[in-house]
């Protein structure tokens, strides 16, 4: 697969955001997912996220342990830690 921009964490605590646009990280991955905050089935509670990482939020939502849920993220790859 063609390589990614990699960026820092401060660069990705940037984009906290529906304004400056919402990122995410997840397993070393960094994921644009402004597109789909309108479309998350929890709802805004997505946004707690913003800028930082998947992993903690997903450790208290098991809902998101899932195959079709990595399916959707990985829609929205954008770089690399
Ligand atoms: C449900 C995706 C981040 C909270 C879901 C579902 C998907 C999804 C696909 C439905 C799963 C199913 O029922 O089979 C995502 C993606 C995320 C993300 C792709 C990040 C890019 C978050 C975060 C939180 C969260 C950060 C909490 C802080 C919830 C909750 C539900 C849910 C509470 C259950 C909604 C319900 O069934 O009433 N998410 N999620 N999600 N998500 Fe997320």
């Amino acid at each position: 697969s063609p390589s990614l921009p990699v960026y820092t964490q401060e660069e990705v605590a940037k984009h906290c955001s529906l304004a400056e646009g919402v990122w995410v990280t997840y397993k070393g991955g960094v994921y644009d997912i402004t597109e789909f905050v309108a479309l998350h089935p929890g709802g805004e509670k997505i946004l707690l996220a913003a800028g930082g990482a998947l992993e903690p939020f997903w450790a208290l939502y098991a809902v998101h342990n899932q195959g079709h849920v990595l399916e959707i993220l990985s829609e929205y790859k954008v770089g690399e830690l």
